[in-house]
């Protein structure tokens, strides 16, 4: 297995171009099962869920072809319906098949994600809406049995919680539904939003797009031409690099990134104490001499996003005062804590909040990495702790970072990959 070694770093300096959203790719790949044209999709990043959602859409039958900038699918051989364990085991997100896969074909069964490190996360609200629409489901020997004999009918959902891949998963049911169907309470995640604006712009109409109520105009089972798009930047690649900029006290610009997908976290980076110049597509974060302690709670977008939390508690580790930190999301997203307390950070967990008193000398050590963005949080912390920093269990980074090492090289920073 690889691990990275990171030793300190004064300062880093020089661009970042940022890569495309693994969570908009995510659904934006699921949403091929809807067309009937070999679809083409632009800045996909090269990062192991994507190759996992593409080989899972590969065994059903689809052909898949992975360019290094345009990637083409074309489900039109797509034969089988059966999302097996060993795929969906290595990445939960493979739900989102469940809706496209049972609209076009009435049938679709796909294995029950089963919880992550960071929660049991339960997919009962995408499940209780397809049965709204129509769908006879049953659970069986750990697997999502689905049929809609009769095809998906459009209704009116109203989500108990709000959900970005249950939104996506109705969003594309409806899509291929006969008839109207609202979805209330729904994400406004900007890859929803994307999702929506491409389903839009191929023949199905929605409207409130961006807002809390969708209205989807479903074909009724008339599959759509999909005209070739571009994935939108990663606003969590993009924010993991302004933390690093921000604990090394550097100016880094990003590039080919969307600044509007980032105010929740400019606003408590600046807040911090951070100063940024920001046009269309970039972002220099500035030098700031002192780092403020802060107060944050995860709550869905446009709030502060609980996938910047962990990168934001390492930034924490090192601002003058106490930062207070709530965790509203999901019931088990510190595990980074232990790992940055083992590298000298003073941090208390009560419940779902984290108390970070600042400023701790941090030491390199050996830390694990639990989760995604986790790994991102010790990165982030090894930059600044003395001596050198083994982050083990990388294949989690791996998940959702396009070729972090190398972009922070290109920046200054003395990171390497190695093998164990
Ligand atoms: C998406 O996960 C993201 N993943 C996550 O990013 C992100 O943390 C999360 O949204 C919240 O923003 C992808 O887009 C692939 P949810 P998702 O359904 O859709 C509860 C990363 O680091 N819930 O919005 O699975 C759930 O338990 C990943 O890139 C139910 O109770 O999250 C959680 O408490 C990690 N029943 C809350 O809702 C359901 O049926 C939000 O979950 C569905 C969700």
């Amino acid at each position: 297995m690889d691990y990275l070694q990171i030793k300190r770093v004064n300062s880093l300096h020089g661009n970042i171009k940022i890569s495309g959203a693994k969570n908009a790719s995510l659904p934006l790949i699921a949403m091929t099962i809807l067309a009937n044209n070999s679809v083409s999709i632009k800045n996909l990043p090269h990062v192991a869920d994507i190759n996992t959602l593409l080989k899972l859409l590969s065994n059903l039958g689809a052909k898949c072809n992975r360019g290094e900038d345009i990637t083409t699918i074309d489900t039109s051989s797509l034969s089988e319906t059966k999302a097996t364990y060993d795929i969906v085991r290595t990445m939960r997100a493979s739900i989102l098949v469940l809706g496209p896969i049972l609209a076009r074909f009435g049938h679709c069964e796909v294995s029950l994600p089963g919880g992550c490190a960071i929660g049991q996360r339960p997919v009962d609200l995408h499940l209780k809406a397809l049965e709204q629409m129509g769908a006879i489901i049953n659970i069986e020997a750990g697997y999502i049995h689905a049929i809609a004999p009769n095809g998906l009918k459009g209704c009116n959902i109203i989500f108990d919680k709000i959900t970005v891949t249950g939104t996506a998963n109705i969003v594309m049911a409806a899509a291929l539904a006969e008839g109207v169907t609202t979805i209330t309470n729904a994400a406004r995640e900007p890859e929803v939003v994307q999702l929506c604006e491409i389903l839009n712009a191929n023949g199905v109409k929605i409207d409130g797009i961006g807002t809390a109520i969708l209205t989807i105009h479903g074909t009724d089972k008339k599959l759509i031409h999909i005209d070739e798009f571009s994935v939108i930047p990663d606003r969590i690649e993009a924010g993991t690099y302004l933390c690093a900029a921000a604990i090394t006290r550097s100016e880094l610009t990003l590039t080919d990134v969307n600044p509007g997908h980032l105010g929740a976290v400019l606003s408590k980076l600046q807040e911090m104490g951070s100063k940024f110049t920001i046009t269309e597509n970039t972002i220099t974060i500035h030098p700031s001499d002192v780092i403020k302690h802060v107060k944050i709670v995860t709550q869905e977008y446009p709030a502060f996003p609980t996938d910047m939390q962990a990168q934001f508690l390492a930034l924490a580790t090192q601002a003058d005062g106490t930062s207070i930190i709530e965790e509203r999301l999901f019931e088990n997203r510190f595990m980074h804590v232990s790992e940055l307390q083992r590298m000298g950070a003073d941090i208390s967990l009560n419940g779902n909040v984290a108390t970070v008193n600042g400023k701790s000398k941090l030491s390199g050590t050996d830390v694990m990495a639990t989760d995604l963005r986790a790994s991102s949080a010790l990165v982030i912390a090894a930059l600044v702790a003395d001596g050198i920093t083994n982050v083990h269990r990388i294949y989690h980074l791996d998940r959702g970072y396009d070729s972090l090492e190398k972009k922070l090289q290109n920046v200054g920073a003395d990171i390497k990959r190695l093998k164990e």
